[in-house]
């Protein structure tokens, strides 16, 4: 197991929605955190030795038989615990308080009375918003502890034993509905767990340099690199710290927006003389992709074929034992979540990342232990521009899945085009910041116009621009009228085979982001 940084807050995660953003809140507060199951062996939690406990919310009921539960034994560890709403709720009925169902769901935004002076709410005002998601309610508190605050219907909605280091909320401190929340969380870590603030993207970089030497020592490692921020990032890392045993290769499946491939070579290549292969494998792309219209089989053919790609240049190279991916810290945790993870696929997601099992590669998995907005700081810190740290995240399978329907090398051209303009308008209203993604959708309908006197019967662009914290949900972006009409302008006069723009004004869920 890779050594940690010295401080460690441990979250047992009981199923929340919420249990990754503790993990972030805590990372805000420069304090490092991992998420476990929370029927993770004690031993293991033992073994790592964290200055405290954090249990997460969940969706069950402790008053249910079966529920989820913890080994009495980890309140012997002697380091303090803040249980959040289940976590609450648990630790007081195993510590020897009263749960029971609450009359009436307290759910959304509630107010906290805080009635009692704890370290926990130091610097805070007697009232603040909290939000509240809870069906069951402490009724009476275990030995040893004091209410601190309280809600219209909860009446002890914190609660703490200050000797001990215990402490639970009804209410959820991670979320940006409670706006004090980081605040209580940054008490709990500082003034009662005595962290200190040793977690930065400068010491992530530091000790994986170290790391990453130790391991690969005179070896080659080769990289998929797509322009992506993930990849970039991580290219950027292992050159710095294993220079010219490192080789990226960015395969261009044609399926790019306009001068991606260029930009990244300038980049990489020349600017930053990374050892780069460029894989021009357009036309072997666009002859797979004759004739399918379906989003999955698209999908499957473009990985399939990035990967066989992929296999014969490694070949090439000679002896490369280890193989970087920009694995992210997300996909570690859903893989071995105590619900299993996302329940059904919705999209078979490839990315580039994505490679074969039987490749008999050593993995480096560098940002495995990070959220991707460290995985950007980390970028800041190795001096990538804004543009890549700060750019929309796009597909895998690129604008294989913004053209419904056939991909054809005319239909490219379209998309490609009519995506350009998007953007370029985008910035310039200054609008590339607010939205998590904007882009344009080729379809499958011809309708007629009319241009100068003439009857015209050609392509419908769709334009989608969405926000979103994490991509998992999403609401259409509410664009100005007069940016929506200029890119609708600029792409009906300057786009051949266009005369009709039309935007999208549907939230994820119950539609997806991409089309596709
Ligand atoms: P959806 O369309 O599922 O997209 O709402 C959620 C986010 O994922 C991106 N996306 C993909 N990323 N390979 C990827 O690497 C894919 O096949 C793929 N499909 C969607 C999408 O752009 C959005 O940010």
């Amino acid at each position: 197991m890779e050594k940690g940084p010295a401080e460690l807050v441990t979250i047992l995660d009981f199923g929340s929605q919420y249990t990754q953003l503790i993990a972030r809140r805590v990372r805000e507060c420069q304090v490092y955190s991992e998420i476990v199951p929370y029927n993770a062996p004690l031993e293991e939690i033992k073994c790592r030795a964290p200055k405290a406990l954090i249990l997460s919310g969940g969706p069950a009921s402790v008053t249910s038989s079966g529920a989820p539960a913890l080994e009495k034994e980890i309140f012997h560890l002697g380091i303090p615990i803040l249980g959040i709403c289940y976590g609450m709720q648990l630790m007081a009925r195993l510590l020897g308080g009263k749960v029971r169902a609450a009359l009436k769901r307290e759910y959304g935004r509630a107010e906290l009375f805080i009635k009692e002076k704890s370290p926990l709410f130091a610097g805070l005002e007697e009232k603040m918003p909290v939000w509240m998601s809870h069906g069951d309610r402490v009724m009476s508190l275990p030995p040893g502890f004091t209410a601190l605050g309280y809600s219209a219907n909860s009446p002890i909605a914190a609660m703490g034993d200050e000797r001990k280091g215990f402490y639970g909320l009804q209410f959820h401190p991670e979320v940006m509905h409670t706006p004090k929340g980081a605040t209580i969380i940054d008490n709990f870590l500082k003034k009662i767990a005595g962290c200190s603030p040793e977690w930065t993207m400068h010491s992530f970089i530091k000790r994986t340099e170290e790391e990453i030497k130790e391991r690969v020592g005179k070896e080659k490692v080769i990289c998929a690199l797509s322009g992506g921020v993930d990849s970039s990032v991580l290219a950027l890392l292992l050159h710095k710290i294993i220079g010219g045993q490192l080789t990226a290769i960015f395969v261009d499946n044609g399926l790019l927006r306009a001068h991606e491939a260029e930009e990244v070579k300038n980049r990489f290549k020349n600017l930053y003389h990374i050892n780069l292969i460029l894989v021009d494998a357009r036309s072997r792309f666009l002859e797979k992709l004759k004739g399918v219209e379906s989003p999955e089989e698209k999908r499957k053919i473009i990985g399939a074929e990035f990967i066989r790609i992929f296999e014969k240049e490694a070949k090439n190279i000679g002896r490369v034992r280890f193989l970087a991916q920009g694995t992210l810290y997300p996909d570690v945790i859903e893989s071995r979540s105590p619900t299993g993870g996302p329940s059904s696929t919705i999209k078979t997601h490839h990315n580039v990342g994505g490679l074969p099992q039987d490749m008999h590669f050593e993995l480096i998995e560098p940002f495995k232990f990070l959220f991707k907005d460290e995985v950007r700081k980390v970028g800041e810190e190795l001096g990538l521009p804004r543009e890549i740290v700060w750019r929309h995240p796009f597909p895998g399978p690129g604008l294989a899945v913004r053209i419904i329907g056939e991909v054809t090398e005319e239909r490219l051209r379209i998309i490609r085009e009519a995506e350009r303009i998007l953007d370029e308008e985008i910035k310039k209203g200054g609008l590339y910041d607010k939205v998590w993604q904007a882009f344009a959708v080729l379809l499958p309908v011809r309708t007629v116009g009319v241009m100068g006197d003439e009857r015209t019967y050609e392509n419908v662009i769709a334009l989608r621009a969405v926000t979103s914290r994490d991509g998992m949900t999403a609401d259409w972006a509410t664009l100005p009228y007069e940016v929506i009409a200029r890119i609708s302008n600029s792409i009906t006069s300057e786009v051949r085979g266009v005369n009709r723009v039309v935007y999208d004004v549907s939230s994820k869920p119950p539609s997806t982001i991409e089309w596709e």
